[in-house]
């Protein structure tokens, strides 16, 4: 199905995050090494964005690494590591020609330089991209942001004059300036590929009225036609954020 289907299609989501799950699991179907099925996954990354930029997507957001994810065997941390400095230099040159802005959530300081090194040149020989933001989420737990958030707020309601009416003040708009990242949209729509009902720590903040679509393929097997089609199912949804419908169409 395509985005025409959908006459009333008055919203693309402006943020599209992606669990990009199912890599291993994929890999063992296919009677492979897990770390063949990150290979397969991570090649998928440069059309996803292709796809977003297609559909008129602002931002893509896509789940790469979790905080969590340190704790795997080391070797599957290595190899993920070393994918990642491979597809950062592989993808600069089609995220250049699509005018793609790649940029990083999470705590960056935490991956092995070679990776850190690829992801942040990355990151600089493309900004001036200004068709999507493909934020790549690595090192990457949203209630490590949300505690790192918390620090910084009350750093700066310390250093105020009258630090008990800055804490008093902080409201949710003031407090997001404190997150990771603050110029990053709400996630409108959030797909996870492999299975799984869950958000396992991603964007805990920005999703908080994210549409969700759960996908039963895994990581390697998304397609242009599912991503297309959950676009078509996220225009077709009432995003009503604790209101009643009359009050929408109003
Ligand atoms: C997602 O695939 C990629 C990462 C978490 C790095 P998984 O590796 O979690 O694949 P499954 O869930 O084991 O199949
Ligand atoms: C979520 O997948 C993290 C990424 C896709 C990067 P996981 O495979 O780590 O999540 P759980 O363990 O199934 O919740
Ligand atoms: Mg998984």
């Amino acid at each position: 199905m395509s985005l025409d289907a959908h006459p009333e299609q008055r919203v693309i989501p402006r943020h599209v995050g992606i669990i990009m799950d199912g890599n291993g699991r994929w890999a063992k179907a296919h009677h492979l090494p897990r770390i063949e099925g990150h290979r397969r996954g991570a090649q998928l990354v440069r059309d996803v964005a292709g796809w977003a930029v297609d559909a008129g997507v602002r931002q893509l957001s896509l789940y790469a690494f979790s905080t969590e994810n340190w704790s795997r065997p080391q070797q599957e941390v290595r190899g993920l590591m070393q994918l990642l400095s491979m597809m950062a230099r592989s993808m600069l040159k089609e995220l250049r020609q699509n005018g793609v802005r790649l940029r990083v959530l999470g705590d960056v300081a935490r991956l092995p330089q070679d990776a850190r090194d690829a992801v942040l040149r990355a990151c600089e020989q493309t900004q001036d991209g200004d068709t999507l933001d493909l934020v790549l989420c690595l090192s990457y737990g949203g209630q490590q942001e949300i505690v790192a958030g918390v620090r910084k707020a009350l750093a700066w309601a310390m250093a105020q004059p009258d630090p008990q009416a800055a804490i008093a003040a902080l409201d949710e708009q003031r407090f997001r300036e404190f997150l990771w990242r603050a110029d990053l949209l709400p996630v409108d729509l959030l797909i996870r590929t492999g299975g799984e009902m869950r958000i396992s720590n991603f964007h805990l903040w920005d999703a908080a009225y994210a549409e969700l679509c759960f996908l039963d393929v895994y990581w390697p097997d998304f397609t242009r036609a599912l991503f297309f089609n959950a676009l078509s199912d996220y225009a077709g949804r009432e995003r009503r954020f604790g209101l009643i419908s009359e009050q929408l169409s109003g």
